[in-house]
């Protein structure tokens, strides 16, 4: 049985939500109390698993609750109920919430959204992953650029040159940017030299999630290790990204998924750039274990940690409060689905991209996709994958080098 804690300072709006949700207390047991302090309380006593607030409230706000809970509480869901037309209040609590829902809210769509978000918490429940994370020194919080990119994007009327005027605030984070955007449009006639430019071409949104990416890869910067190398690492996931999105476009899939192709690939192994910052030593040798046994690097992790770098990077996602697609996509980036139906998809797409990156692709991988008449496309996404190494089209020089 879930347990799922309401917070509201009204407790009228309480008393409504009582009287919607009774039919699911079979489901779920519910608590629902007028105070951020008193949630907090409560969330020390016991073990809720999804917190729904209010934003909006005298004493703790909904924001305050939020981040509290990500500090002390990060496993619990986090979800927004509210009526705030407020709309910095609205972006502060976008990268603290995993679900926003907008008053007035049926049970239905409750139920649904709490369903959604817990089941990917469910996935990254497991004891080692809790453990390595909780003795984690290095967990970045969500870049401020990225807040402020938020909030200019709220506006309706923005313009391109206005976004491309906050992603140039910051140097690095430009040339960062620019560089993947070349990567994602790897084919077309000409580079994009300027971030105006790469907002008309990508949208805005793309450009959004394209600073979070730079800024994740910015957040950790290990100390130099002799067997890992974050420029390659750096470089891999360009590629992966990059081919991804292709993959996905061949696929047909809709313009959103190829968003999440993109953005899930430079993605896939953030997981990796975490174990390095927090646990140098360690993951040196595991990575020196996987070279020199020729095992994959999962394995050698697995072995090392519990963990592998798929289920690291996707709770730091979750954390984030990134879309649940990308989340998903980098935990399951080293599956390929068992099932047929589910081969047109971003994640599919991250994992060819990533094995054909690697220079190996597992043969049953192979059969599946010859099953579902993907045989011949199969063909031309390695020779994309070639030519992306080979620097064609992108100024950048890929290498196969993350042992997955
Ligand atoms: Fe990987
Ligand atoms: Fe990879």
């Amino acid at each position: 049985m879930k347990r799922v804690l309401f917070v509201d300072d009204e407790p009228r709006v309480l008393d409504g939500l009582k009287r919607m949700l009774y039919p699911l207390r079979n489901e779920w047991r519910m608590a629902f109390v007028t105070s951020g302090r008193e949630a907090l309380e409560l969330l020390e006593q016991s073990d809720y698993e999804v917190l729904v607030t209010d934003l909006r409230m005298p004493e703790m706000s909904g924001v305050e609750l939020l981040a509290k809970v990500v500090s002390r509480h990060p496993q619990v869901v986090r979800m927004v109920l509210s009526g705030t037309a407020d709309q910095e209040i609205a972006v502060r609590s976008a990268t603290l919430a995993h679900q926003y829902l907008v008053k007035p809210c049926d049970a239905a769509t409750i139920r649904a959204t709490v369903g959604r978000a817990f089941s990917l918490r469910v996935m990254l429940d497991d004891p080692a992953l809790k453990q390595l994370i909780s003795g984690l020194h290095n967990l970045p919080s969500v870049p401020s650029l990225y807040l402020r990119l938020m909030e200019v994007l709220r506006s309706l009327d923005v313009s391109p040159k206005e976004v491309a005027e906050v992603v140039s605030q910051d140097i690095g984070m430009t040339a960062k940017v620019l560089q993947m955007a070349n990567s994602a449009l790897f084919g077309i006639q000409r580079q994009i030299t300027d971030p105006t430019q790469a907002v008309i071409y990508l949208g805005p949104e793309m450009v959004r999630q394209l600073v979070l990416v730079a800024s994740a890869f910015s957040a950790f910067q290990p100390k130099s290790l002799r067997h890992f190398s974050i420029e390659r690492l750096q470089i891999h996931s360009l590629a992966v990204g990059g081919l991804a999105r292709r993959i996905a476009q061949s696929l047909e899939l809709s313009p959103a998924a190829l968003d999440y192709a993109f953005v899930g690939g430079l993605l896939h192994d953030v997981g990796k750039l975490l174990l390095a910052c927090n646990y140098p030593e360690r993951y040196d040798e595991a990575m020196r274990h996987a070279s020199e046994e020729g095992v994959l690097d999962r394995i050698a992790e697995v072995q090392t940690f519990g963990t592998t770098h798929a289920e690291v990077g996707a709770y730091l996602l979750w954390l984030w409060a990134l879309p649940d697609p990308i989340t998903e996509i980098v935990l399951r980036h080293h599956e390929f689905p068992a099932d047929p139906a589910a081969v047109y998809s971003p994640s599919v797409a991250v994992h060819v991209a990533d094995a054909l990156g690697n220079g190996g692709f597992d043969p049953d991988a192979v059969a599946c996709l010859t099953a579902v008449g993907l045989g011949e496309k199969l063909a031309g996404w390695q020779r994309s994958s070639r030519e992306t190494r080979l620097g064609r089209g992108s100024h950048v020089e890929a290498h196969p080098v993350c042992g997955r």
